[in-house]
């Protein structure tokens, strides 16, 4: 169960609103999924806990809405996925900021819509921030709008993943993009980077001195990356059919977490040096194996209005991936993530190697639960575990897994997360890139990706519930995979 915290009063700006420009944020896609979900409830949490400027937004999408239709859209929206209670105050703040303008009505009326936002809140020194919250076949269409209507003075713009949908579409999206605007107004967003518990991976490899000498294919045996969900994909099926596991997930989130995992330790903290660490780990990735990619597609998918009866798509992806440099050479990194699955976790799971020669007999239980693990949870409120053998207490030398755990909720300091996308859209507005993505290394993991998507596996069935088709057990072989964890989380640190 995710415990539900009240945030409603509680974040303190960590930058004051007062020190980034005022803001009109057009947000392309306005009516879709991820605006519902994430975006409208992020803004107006966002807006709450005054971390924005003065500002306005406008929805834009194809639908045709007047502002009072949107308005209440982003109301159900929030009702349904805001964390905490909204105020009627707070409400009413943040709606009269709200209006719309369909897409198709054009750059003119996108231009008025913007102008007049401006005049609101100051006229010229305004900024724009576009969130191209769409999916990649509409991008350059919006782009083209955006250019078309003179909107790309002063703005900033956040495009959603995937970015393209192979290495020729993201180039072509990347030239397309640099003609209109610098490099420096472009943020590629990947909200994984924005989750609390990924940044932490950046504090616990590189402010400790403790875990980085042993950071290395001398002390580790392997990694895992896993993101099983149980959710569908009923909602966004038109998305999900021409997009699937891999590019939704793995080429995406699960290769972002794994450059932070994998990284050499930047010289600053600051976006050029996190960047260019990141991208050396994605240039030495080899080319993905398609002999080591199981492919799965849970039973029903077909059955669902929209998707072909005869369906390639993949609901579920699990992978091997190597990454050949001196750090981390003959050490695999095992990828998983796919829907309907039996549970939803997001763990990274590092094995170590076992020792080179053990004094313990066979009978005291030594290795019998697996390797020694440091295991992070990317949960908003995120946990660490170090998992080791121990004494169990009594006569003789029997030996049993137990564990170090650290679970952010206990420090009582879990109400100032900030969900993902806020932090990320709170950076967007102060220019800062430090976790957005860069075009070389999108570029890089789609050249990764390319032996998986011109010769694709086929699908394999696997039951709803389950953790993916058989095929699994031999890609990890000998290893195993961690989850279903054997152990609960402690109950003190249960999610
Ligand atoms: C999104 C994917 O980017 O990430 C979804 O499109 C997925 O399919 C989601 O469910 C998972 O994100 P989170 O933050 O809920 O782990």
């Amino acid at each position: 169960m995710t415990e539900i915290v009240d945030r409603s009063e509680t974040v303190d700006a960590a930058q004051p609103a007062s020190q980034i420009d005022p803001h009109v944020i057009v947000l392309f896609g306005a009516t879709g999924d991820l605006a519902a979900r994430k975006l409208l409830p992020g803004l107006l949490h966002l807006s709450n806990t005054g971390m924005m400027p003065d500002y306005r937004i406008i929805g834009s999408s194809t639908s045709e809405l007047s502002d009072e239709d949107f308005r209440h859209l982003a109301r159900h929206a929030c009702d349904q996925f805001a964390v905490g209670k909204i105020s009627l105050l707070q409400w009413a703040n943040f709606e009269k900021r709200l209006t719309f303008v369909s897409t198709g009505a054009g750059a003119q009326a996108l231009a008025e819509a913007v102008g007049k936002a401006e005049d609101e809140i100051g006229g010229g020194d305004v900024r724009r921030l576009h969130y191209l919250s769409i999916p990649p076949a509409a991008d350059r269409d919006i782009i083209q709008l955006l250019a078309d209507a003179k909107l790309v003075e002063r703005s900033r713009v956040i495009m959603e993943k995937p970015f393209g949908t192979d290495l020729q579409s993201a180039r072509a999206l990347n030239d397309m993009l640099h003609q209109y605007f610098d490099e420096d107004q472009i943020f590629r967003i990947d909200h994984f980077l924005g989750k609390e518990a990924a940044q932490n991976i950046l504090a616990f490899r590189f402010a400790n001195g403790l875990f980085e000498p042993i950071w290395n294919r001398d002390h580790i045996d392997h990694v895992q990356i896993d993101v099983p969900e149980t959710l569908g994909v009923d909602d966004r099926i038109a998305f999900y059919e021409a997009t699937g596991a891999f590019k939704d997930m793995v080429v995406t989130h699960l290769f972002q977490i794994l450059g932070f995992m994998a990284m050499e330790p930047p010289t600053a903290l600051e976006p050029v040096s996190i960047n260019e660490e990141k991208n050396k780990v994605f240039r030495s990735m080899r080319p993905l194996d398609v002999t080591q990619v199981v492919r799965g597609q849970y039973e029903g998918y077909r059955d669902i209005p929209g998707v072909a009866p005869d369906s390639q798509t993949e609901t579920f992806v699990a992978l091997r991936c190597d990454i050949d440099n001196w750090r981390w050479a003959g050490v695999p990194f095992f990828l998983r993530t796919g829907k309907c699955l039996g549970g939803g976790e997001r763990i990274i799971s590092i094995a170590f190697r076992e020792p080179p020669k053990s004094m313990f007999p066979d009978n005291s239980g030594v290795g019998t639960q697996g390797p020694d693990h440091l295991t992070f949870d990317l949960a908003d409120s995120s946990k660490l575990s170090l998992s080791f053998y121990g004494k169990k207490p009594g006569p003789g030398m029997q030996l049993e897994k137990l564990s170090l755990q650290f679970a952010l909720h206990e420090t009582g300091q879990d109400a100032d997360v900030l969900e993902a996308y806020e932090r990320l859209i709170h950076d967007a507005m102060m220019g800062d890139h430090t976790l957005f993505n860069t075009a070389e290394g999108i570029e890089r993991l789609w050249e990764v990706a390319t032996p998986l998507l011109d010769a694709p596996p086929p699908v394999q069935p696997y039951a709803k519930g389950s953790w993916g088709p058989p095929a699994i057990s031999d890609l990890i072989a000998p290893r195993t995979w961690r989850l279903p964890f054997e152990r609960r989380w402690r109950s003190g640190s249960a999610s």
